[in-house]
Parts: structure tokens; C-alpha cells; sequence
């Protein structure tokens, strides 16, 4: 698959997507959601890939929707091909595991990018905001939910209200990320928890990530009577035989995510 608007490279198990429009600080066009969600889709039918990191190229990570290409948008536009939902909701279907590796401006849908991921690192020199307010209209792909679970009403409605910017010391204050690092240091330290996930056994991976988004989506004991019953499951595979027999032994686990 050849792709124009990102990079696709594998570093071990990990995946790595890169968003690669420098010129327009990785604005969100057509094209660049479409060849994301090809490369998620590759990456998670790929055996041999057990995480995925997603970041930009230059000084931004995404500096959002590509105002460009949606202003001449009509209602009747937007709601036919159901803009946004059509080509950028791959993030949210996507089974194994995303980190976020956030270098720059995540503003408008490349924060809320970085809210469909599962987690998110930062470049101590990262922007965040939702500043689609300042242009007549809100955030459209997820931002008022998943901001708002993530760090709470009051942030998020500053935030969406204002438009204002926030640095990566406020977002790893609020939770809006995990971890913060200067920014030569982001990559390698990304790559290095990816690949820390990615030598796990992948059933036990695709669980965690499954039990865990499960928490937004349903009532405590449903969630947690959920949880049970996959960590239940993971008890017929060859992996937890293998990870409790490697800890009874004192040697390193080689899981063969079986
Ligand atoms: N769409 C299209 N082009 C964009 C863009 C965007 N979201 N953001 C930046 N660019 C382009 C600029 O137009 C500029 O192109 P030209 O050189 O051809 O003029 C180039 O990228 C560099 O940008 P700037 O010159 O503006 O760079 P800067 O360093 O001065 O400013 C910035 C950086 C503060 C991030 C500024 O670019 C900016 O405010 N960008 C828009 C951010 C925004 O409003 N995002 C929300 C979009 S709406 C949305 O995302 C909806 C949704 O919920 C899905």
C-alpha cells in the first residue's frame, strides 16, 4: 500500500503511524483519516503487531480538521457522507492497543485524536485545545464526550468554551495524558512502553483494552461483572500458563499470544 499522507513504519512488534503533512502542521484532511484507518486496519489484522503508536511529523501533531477542505461544506455536505464519523472513528474500533506520541499542537481533532487513543504521551513542548468554538462551530469528532470523561466537566468546558490552549504540564496535571518527556526523548520513550505492551501475550493485551474502555460505556457491576468473565477466559490460554509458570520459576515469560 503506498500512502501520500503518512508514514507507515514497524520497529519489532510495534506499528507505527505517522501523520505527515508538515506544510499544513497535519491537518486533518480526507485523505490522511482514510489512510489512517487502511494502516489501523492493517496493523490490527498483522500477527506479528501487538501495539501502535500514532504521531506527527514536524511541530504539530494534528492541528485539527483541514479547515481548508470543510469550509465550503454545506449542511447537506456534511450530513450526507457523515462527515468525521465516514472516515475517523477507525481509532475508536481499533482492537490492540494506540499510544498517542503527541510532539506538538494537538488542537481541535488532533486532540481529540489523541482522546481516541488509548493513552497518550507528550513532547514537554505540546499544545492541546478544542478551538473549534473560534470558528462557529464545536468539536465534532468526539471532543465534548471524551474530553469531558477524561478530565472532568469544569476543565472541559473551559477548554471547548474558551478555546484556550493548554501546555503538556497542565495536560499530564488535569489527565489528559500519561506521561510527559522533553521532546527529543518522546519517541524513544513511546517506542519503548509500545514494546513493553507488545511483549505481552496479545489475548491478555486485547482484553485489558476491552475491559477497560468497557468503564465508559456501562454501569460499575456490569463493567466489572465483564472484567470477570474475561479474566476468566484468559485462564484457557497458553499464555497465563505461561506467565504464572515464568514467575513460579524466576525466569522471563516468552508468550506466544496463544
Ligand atoms: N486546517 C488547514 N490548514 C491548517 C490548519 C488546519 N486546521 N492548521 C494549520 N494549517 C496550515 C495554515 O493554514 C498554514 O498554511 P499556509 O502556510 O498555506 O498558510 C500552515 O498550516 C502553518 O500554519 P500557521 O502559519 O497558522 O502556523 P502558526 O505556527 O502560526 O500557528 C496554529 C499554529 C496556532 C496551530 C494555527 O495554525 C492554528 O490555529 N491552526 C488551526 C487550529 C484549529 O482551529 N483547529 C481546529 C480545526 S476544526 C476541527 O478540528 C473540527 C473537529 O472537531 C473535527
Amino acid at each position: 500500500m503506498t500512502y501520500e499522507t503518512i508514514i507507515v513504519a514497524t520497529e519489532g512488534r510495534v506499528g507505527v503511524i505517522t501523520m505527515n503533512r508538515p506544510e499544513a502542521l497535519n491537518a486533518l484532511n480526507h485523505r490522511l483519516t482514510s489512510e489512517i484507518g487502511t494502516a489501523l486496519k492493517a496493523f490490527d489484522a498483522d500477527e506479528a503487531i501487538g501495539c501502535i503508536v500514532l504521531t506527527g511529523a514536524g511541530k504539530a501533531f494534528a492541528a485539527g480538521a483541514d479547515i481548508k477542505e470543510m469550509a465550503p461544506k454545506s449542511f447537506a455536505d456534511v450530513y450526507a457522507e457523515d462527515f468525521i464519523t465516514a472516515t475517523w472513528e477507525a481509532l475508536t474500533v481499533t482492537r490492540k492497543p494506540v499510544i498517542a506520541a503527541v510532539n506538538g499542537f494537538a488542537l481541535g481533532g488532533g486532540c481529540e485524536f489523541a482522546l481516541m487513543c488509548d493513552t497518550a504521551f507528550a513532547a514537554d513542548t505540546a499544545k492541546f485545545g478544542q478551538p473549534e468554538i473560534k470558528l462557529g462551530v464545536i468539536p465534532g469528532a468526539g471532543g465534548t464526550q471524551r474530553l469531558t470523561r477524561a478530565v472532568g466537566k469544569a476543565v472541559a468546558m473551559d477548554m471547548i468554551l474558551t478555546g484556550r490552549m493548554i501546555d503538556a504540564a497542565e495536560a499530564l496535571r488535569i489527565g489528559l495524558v500519561a506521561r510527559v518527556y522533553p521532546a527529543d526523548e518522546l519517541m524513544a520513550e513511546t517506542m519503548k512502553a509500545a514494546a513493553q505492551i507488545a511483549g505481552y501475550g496479545l489475548l491478555s493485551v486485547l482484553a485489558a483494552k476491552e475491559a477497560t474502555n468497557r468503564a465508559f460505556e456501562t454501569t460499575l457491576a456490569e463493567g466489572v461483572r465483564f472484567e470477570r468473565r474475561l479474566f476468566h477466559g484468559l485462564f484457557g490460554t497458553a499464555d497465563q500458563k505461561e506467565g504464572m509458570a515464568a514467575f513460579v520459576d524466576k525466569r522471563a515469560a516468552g508468550f506466544t499470544h496463544r
